[in-house]
This record gives C-alpha cells, sequence and structure tokens, in this order.
C-alpha cells in the first residue's frame, strides 16, 4: 500500500462526528517535495521511553505536558501543531487518503499488518516534534504502560482539569484512580480492583502468547495494493489496543469520542502515550522466544518479509516541517531510529489461563 502525497480528500466519518471535519494534513505548497526518510546520526544518544506510572518519568511527564502546550499554541496551519498531529491519524482511518493506483480504494491503516509500523512511525515523528519544540533533542513521550499492575490507571497527570493533558471528552466514571478493563465491551464489570488486574494480566497472556504464534496473527492480516480495507485485525491491536480506546472515550458521546473512535482518537494526548506501550509491546513480542520456556515447539515469533508489507509507505512531516515518506522497512529497527524502551515488569508472562 502507498499513499500518495496528493490522494488526500473526502474523509468518511461516521453519523453525528464533532467538528473539525476535514483530516487531510495541511496541503503542502505546490512546490513542496516530498523527502524519502532518512535514519537519524548513528551518534545520536538513544532515548529511553519510560513508563509513566514510575517516577523516572515525572521529567518526561513534565516535558510532555510543555511540549502539548506548545503545539496547540501553534497556528493550526502548521504541520507542528497539535491540530495538524491529530488529523494524521484521522485520514489515515477515514478514507482520506487513497490507493496510488486505484483512487476508489480508501487507504485504512487498521485492521491489517499495517497498524504496528504505521503507528510505531507517527509516534517517531510526533516525539521529534516535540524534542525540537522543547529545544530538548533528548526528549522521550513516556508509555502508558497499561500492561504492568502499576500503569493500569489513566496518568493523574491527565485527569487535571488545569492541564493542557486534560480531554473533557472522555469517560468521566474511568478517571484515575478506576483500574482499566483492558477485556471492555461498552459496560463496567462489577469487579474488585484484584479481579480487574488478575483478568488484564490473562488477557495479556492471551493476545501476547497463546493467540499470537504467527505474524499474520499478532500484526494483522496481509493488505495490499488493490485489497479492500480491513482484512484482519491483529490480537494486540485488538485487546487492549481498541479496548483501551473505547474505555477511555465518553461513551455518552455518539461514537465514544475523543478516543473511542479512529477519526477523533488523536485529539486527546493521552493517545500519544497509549501507542509507545502498543509499539513497546510489538518489541516484547519479538523478544518473547527468549524468555519463555514452555511449549518447546511454539514457532519462533518473527516480523512479515513480505516485500508487499516492507515497501508500503506513508507520509508525515517531520520536525522541520518537511514531508517525508517513510516505509515500514525504515521502521524495523528501532536501534536505528536511535529509541528503545525501559524494561519493566512483566507478570502477565505468568498469567497463563
Ligand atoms: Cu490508530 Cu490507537 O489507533
Amino acid at each position: 500500500i502507498v499513499t500518495d502525497v496528493l490522494s488526500c480528500g473526502d474523509s468518511k466519518l461516521p453519523p453525528h462526528a464533532l467538528p473539525p471535519f476535514q483530516c487531510c494534513p495541511q496541503t503542502p505548497a505546490s512546490d513542496t517535495r516530498v523527502t524519502n526518510f532518512t535514519f537519524p546520526d548513528p551518534a545520536e544518544p538513544l532515548r529511553r521511553r519510560r513508563p509513566a506510572h514510575d517516577a523516572s518519568a515525572a521529567e518526561d511527564m513534565a516535558k510532555y505536558e510543555r511540549a502539548v502546550a506548545l503545539m496547540k499554541a501553534l497556528p493550526e496551519s502548521d504541520p507542528r501543531s497539535f491540530y495538524q498531529q491529530s488529523r494524521i491519524h484521522c485520514a489515515y482511518c477515514t478514507g482520506a487518503y487513497r490507493q496510488a493506483g486505484s483512487p476508489e480504494l480508501p487507504v485504512q491503516i487498521h485492521f491489517s499488518w499495517l497498524f504496528f509500523p504505521f503507528h510505531r512511525a507517527y509516534v517517531y515523528f510526533f516525539e521529534r516534534v516535540a524534542a525540537k519544540l522543547l529545544g530538548d533533542p533528548g526528549f522521550t513521550v513516556p508509555f502508558w504502560s497499561w500492561d504492568v499492575p502499576e500503569g493500569m490507571r489513566i496518568p493523574p497527570a491527565f485527569a487535571d482539569e488545569a492541564s493542557p493533558l486534560y480531554d473533557p471528552i472522555r469517560n468521566p466514571r474511568h478517571a484515575p484512580p478506576r483500574v482499566v478493563d483492558l477485556d471492555y465491551s461498552h459496560a463496567d464489570k462489577n469487579y474488585t480492583d484484584e479481579q480487574h488486574i488478575q483478568l488484564n494480566l490473562r488477557t495479556m497472556y492471551k493476545q501476547m502468547i497463546t493467540n499470537a504464534p504467527l505474524p499474520s496473527l499478532f500484526h494483522g492480516q496481509p493488505y495490499r495494493a488493490g485489497d479492500r480495507q480491513r482484512p484482519g485485525v491483529g490480537t494486540v491491536e485488538q485487546r487492549p489496543h481498541n479496548t483501551l480506546h473505547v474505555w477511555t472515550g465518553d461513551i455518552s458521546q455518539p461514537n465514544h469520542e475523543n478516543m473511542g473512535t479512529y477519526y477523533s482518537a488523536a485529539r486527546d494526548p493521552i493517545f500519544y502515550l497509549h501507542h509507545p506501550n502498543s509499539d513497546r509491546l510489538w518489541m516484547v513480542w519479538l523478544e518473547l522466544d527468549l524468555d519463555l520456556d514452555d511449549d518447546s515447539d511454539r514457532p519462533r515469533h518473527s516480523d512479515f518479509t513480505d516485500p508487499d508489507w516492507l515497501d508500503s509507505s506513508f507520509l508525515f512531516y517531520d520536525e522541520d516541517a518537511r514531508l517525508v515518506r517513510v516505509t515500514v522497512r525504515d521502521m524495523l529497527d528501532m536501534g536505528r531510529l536511535r529509541y528503545t524502551y525501559a524494561e519493566v515488569d512483566m507478570p502477565w508472562l505468568k498469567a497463563r489461563p
């Protein structure tokens, strides 16, 4: 799947969507050239993203708050503004982009093998834009570690009405200290916190191990040029990723805005902490073989090697507001992208249902 700079047009928003209704990124000037992605300088220090719940991330959280305030203060036409950043997501999941060569076919990066690489690239550019605005090249986004018991709540900074991280369009009943339900389906369960935590750990085990032995099961099904959208969702995309979107959104809004529906999800600043955690789980899934010794005949976890996956490409604005084309292939080596994740304990590894 290749996205073309000229192919962004009308999006299909759900009924009763909240404004703004236009999702395409700022139209590039006619002389804008799309540059191909280049890797950061290998001498650049490795950024280590930290878990939001942990004291080690306190400084990153404060910086993130400042970065969001700076992005919200930019003119809406600036591709680095919070407004434009949130529209990237809207464009890539409402059919605003069409497949290069097949204008009748919308591009939808969810429910397919594009889910992990697209969101990796998204957070990569978002983080670098934030770092540039902060004047702090080492800045890293914290991750909302909802797979770890200590992280199974919305980080408290997001619930402070005076903070730029606050979003009034969330489910008020799920404000912290409410424990998340990774298995949520539109109704709150009558569980104690401890019961929720145990259920969450088992959900993690199922989605990361039991149900995800193959790349097509973990990542999602192949989606090639000429294919219809949504060929099949991957385990972690479906839950906890999707379930947490809906759990966070406001159930009294027509489409569970903001987080609970694609077009508006990235309007909530928690989106940019939710995605690094899914991204981290991609890394964890690839490394799992080393940690598990229960089923010796389990296939080794590995990514696709299919060129249709590797050559799929997306468009982003970088920290200098240049339009960049990035391929899935570009997104596979976190070391070359100069970031990694702090290690956290993962008790779900022992939560075999
Ligand atoms: Cu693009 Cu969390 O969805």
